[in-house]
């Protein structure tokens, strides 16, 4: 059994190293490639470090460019590598343009797709990781839900039962593997002279906030005036920094904002861990807040991630509402009530993915083609 994963944007790293795990424990050769999607040391190389992932088989080095260039160049490069590695499934991650080429290269190849963090929905189609997303699940035999919602969306959109299974998610997996070595290896927040609990941690790289001057501007504009009562940390997505550049805009970086690069992954966990609040407009963050235990404000207008306003662990603040970001964040708790603990799983998705994996592309039952064997299409 071999599975070829394609990975190349900084989340995916952290969402792969789970499954590495479970699937060299149970055995299965894994073959990895990363696009380079991203490739500064901060997004990419420390991750492999930290997370003790090894080095990419393939590193297609494809970099930034506009949407259709940068999916081509991805989708040249793994289309080669499988044709030369002929792998039993292609794993992908999440919704990013390295999830939409590895399983359109693998669906043409006919080589059956695995999409881990299926099923998830924003049902905004002017997201490009919407497209991504939606254009995925299409394209993959296995749709691996992190969550009850996600698989819902699927049902209502059609789905195949057979396809779906409901395990759980792999960056909760990731959160409780690497605790303990965030705690003992993370000074973070003794470096930067954070009081637990004392300060707020904001994150910012969503192309909605970034390609528009006017909502970037009042994002950056709301974090100086909520500095003005609580300390504020952001590392800052060089996307972000790219666009305040072009834009013109002041940083506004001082003792009470901390605009530093981007932290590891490891550093996050500990900066997240001893936040009053989290503003984010990441999909990740939004989660890793909640397992940290610090409440959220999402500075979108929507979230895939629906369970944690449900259950009042997140707020949505609209980006081109200063007023409101300041209010919600200065004002934002813990909710009284727990939210159900497994929402997220049990920190066992990656070993239930692996193990589902290593029955073999013949549990394809519910694959439109109605089963070819892999051997049959490689004639
Ligand atoms: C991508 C994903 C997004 C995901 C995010 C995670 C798509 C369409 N978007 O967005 O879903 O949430 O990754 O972080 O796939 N840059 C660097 N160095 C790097 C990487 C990027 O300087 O190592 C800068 C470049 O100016 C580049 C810009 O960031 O043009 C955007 O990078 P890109 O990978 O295209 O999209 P992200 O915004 O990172
Ligand atoms: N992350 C990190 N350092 C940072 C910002 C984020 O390690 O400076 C981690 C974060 O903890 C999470 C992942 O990167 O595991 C989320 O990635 P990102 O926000 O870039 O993408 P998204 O989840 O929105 O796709």
């Amino acid at each position: 059994m071999k599975v070829l994963t394609v990975v190349g944007a900084r989340p995916q790293f952290v969402k792969a190293a789970p499954l590495s795990r479970a699937l060299a424990t149970d055995g299965i050769s894994e073959i990895l490639v990363h696009t380079g999607q991203h490739y500064d040391h901060a997004m990419a190389g420390r991750f492999f470090e930290e997370l003790g992932i090894r080095a990419p088989d393939v590193n297609l080095g494809v970099g930034s460019d506009s949407h259709g260039r940068q999916t081509a160049r991805m989708l040249e490069g793994i289309e080669a590598v499988l044709v030369t590695e002929e792998p039993d499934w292609v794993v992908v991650y999440g919704d990013t343009n390295s999830t939409l080429a590895g399983a359109l290269a693998a669906a043409k190849l006919h080589i059956p797709v695995a999409h881990i963090e299926a099923g998830l929905r924003s049902f905004n189609r002017r997201m490009p990781e919407e497209v991504n997303r939606v254009l995925t699940d299409h394209a993959a035999e296995l749709l691996f839900c992190p969550t009850a919602t996600a698989v819902e969306n699927l049902r209502r959109e059609g789905f195949d039962e057979r396809r779906i299974h409901l395990v759980g998610d792999v960056m909760y997996d990731a959160a409780i593997l690497f605790a303990a070595r965030a705690e003992h290896l993370s000074d973070i927040r003794e470096r930067l002279g954070l009081d637990d609990g004392g300060y707020v941690v904001a994150t910012v790289h969503r192309a909605e906030n970034t390609d528009s001057p006017a909502r970037l501007s009042a994002i950056l504009c709301a974090l100086a005036r909520v500095a003005a009562e609580v300390p504020v940390v952001l590392p800052l997505h060089p996307r972000t920094r790219a666009a305040i550049e072009r834009y013109g805009l002041a940083l506004p970086n001082s003792d009470r904002v901390r605009i530093i690069e981007p932290v590891g992954y490891l550093d996050m966990l500990m900066l997240l861990k001893g936040a009053r609040v989290v503003a984010t407009d990441s999909g990740g963050v939004q989660k890793e807040a909640f397992f940290a235990g610090a409440p959220c404000v999402t500075l979108r207008t929507e979230t895939e991630w629906v369970e944690l306003v449900d259950a009042g662990w997140n707020r949505l603040a609209p980006p081109d509402d200063e007023h409101a970001m300041v209010d919600r964040i200065l004002t934002a708790t813990p909710p009284d009530t727990d939210a159900p603990a497994t929402i997220y799983g049990d920190g066992s998705a990656a070993r239930r993915i692996a193990r589902i994996l290593s029955e073999g592309p013949s549990r394809r039952d519910g694959r439109p083609d109605g089963g070819t064997r892999q051997g049959e299409r490689r004639g």
